[in-house]
């Protein structure tokens, strides 16, 4: 029985994860819980699997799920303190790594510093302190399992030949809402369009990121820290039906992708029962299903995002770290309307032009940029 602790278990992955674990109860077993404000669905979630310890984001919501909890043997613990001790507890084998944005990042070092595995959806992570995470979980003895689906394709894809034979990472991403947009109108796309993903239902923040791309950038930042590629061997080529979760070429001409549904629960699946496989209840493929896979290059110019990741993960240093900030900064301001849509990439690439990179190799030192870049956001948002 593999003992899981959830970060973030009311959100997209969070729930998914869960129901993935509903199927297989002989197999995975709750621990522990963390949630933000969402404490009705986190009451239900502790009645149905009656995790030891749960967390929620302030007090103020730990004394609401005390009241409706009533007599209960769950703890309930509540902010960044709550959160690392859900990350850390003793019996937990696993930590999903599901909360968004930032507040995942001090939570996921805790379980990486406590030797637990784990399964990471929360890229922000990386991205912020690849370098500090990645050496945290290398010393202590854990591994990180991708629950990104494309990162899950490489991860598999991987298993078939020799790092040193590899060629190149091949990310696929499915262009967002905007695929087919002209550039021009993007500076005009409502916040509810924007939330409109073709392929995949997830929380709001990825979703937005998906729609300017800057996910994929992300992603490429993430494909780096998770399997030590170079960003020369990374390339992005957007395919609109999200059938091809990613690929690897390898030096002989051999391209070997994972395929299936775009359904996330098939990623999570995996990074919970690695080494192993088990049984899901979704619906088998068929030749209709996979009868129009098309695959295109990205426009950069429409998508800059994608080549601010790739300068800043050739620049290196805190130079990822301030994408992210300034990037979660300008993503809040686009869903309460206070800039538009092509504001967010403009607000990101000024930041990185005024931010002088430094060594990203302590917490403090992304932190530091973290907020940095938020506070200049700001300020140009504010201006
Ligand atoms: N959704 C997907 O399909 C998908 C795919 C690949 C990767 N990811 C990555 O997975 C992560 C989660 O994405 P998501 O779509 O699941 O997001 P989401 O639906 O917005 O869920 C976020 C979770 O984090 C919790 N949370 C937010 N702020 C918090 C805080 N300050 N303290 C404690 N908990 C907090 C939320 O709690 P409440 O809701 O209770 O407030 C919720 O449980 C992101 O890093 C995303 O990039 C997601």
């Amino acid at each position: 029985m593999k003992k899981i602790s959830i970060l973030g278990s009311t959100g997209s992955i969070g729930r998914q994860t869960l129901d993935v674990i509903s199927n297989h109860p002989e197999k995975f077993s709750i621990v522990g819980l963390s949630a933000g404000k969402n404490i009705e669905l986190l009451k239900e979630q502790i009645i149905k699997y009656r995790p030891s310890e749960v967390s929620v984001e302030n007090e103020e919501s730990a004394r609401e799920l005390g009241s409706a909890l009533g007599t209960s043997d769950t703890k309930i613990h509540y902010g960044e303190e709550g959160a690392r001790i859900i990350a850390t507890i003793d019996e937990a084998d696993l930590v999903v790594s599901a909360m968004v944005g930032a507040s995942g990042l001090r939570p996921t070092l805790a379980a990486a510093r406590a030797g637990k595995d784990i399964a990471l959806a929360n890229k922000e992570s990386l991205v912020i302190a690849g370098e500090v995470l990645t050496a945290e979980v290398g010393k202590n003895g854990g591994i990180l399992l991708p629950i990104d689906s494309e990162h899950s394709a490489i991860f598999q894809a991987l298993a078939c030949g020799q790092r040193g034979d590899v060629k190149r990472l091949i990310l696929t991403a499915s262009g967002g809402p905007f695929l087919k947009t002209p550039k021009e109108e993007l500076e005009n796309v409502s916040v509810e369009v924007a939330l409109n993903h073709p392929t995949w239902k997830m929380g709001k923040k990825i979703t937005i990121d998906s729609a300017t791309l800057m996910n994929k950038g992300f992603e490429v930042i993430e494909a780096k820290w998770l399997f030590g590629f170079d960003p020369d061997q990374i390339s992005v080529w957007i395919h609109p039906q999200s059938i091809v979760h990613s690929m690897v070429e390898y030096i002989d001409g051999s391209v070997i992708s994972q395929m299936g549904k775009p359904d996330m629960r098939i990623p999570i699946a995996y990074a919970i029962s690695y080494p192993e496989r088990i049984s899901m209840n979704c619906s088998s493929v068929s030749p209709e299903s996979f009868s129009e896979l098309s695959f295109e290059a990205v426009d950069f110019e429409k998508f800059p995002s994608l080549s601010l990741a790739f300068d800043a993960l050739r620049e290196g240093g805190t130079m990822p770290s301030v994408m992210n900030g300034a990037n979660e900064v300008a993503v809040a301001a686009f869903l309460s309307e206070e800039i538009g849509f092509t504001g967010i990439v403009t607000t990101v690439g000024k930041v990185l032009e005024l931010h002088k990179t430094g060594p990203a190799d302590t917490l403090e030192a992304v932190l530091e940029s973290d907020g940095w870049a938020r506070n200049k956001a700001r300020e140009l948002i504010g201006n």
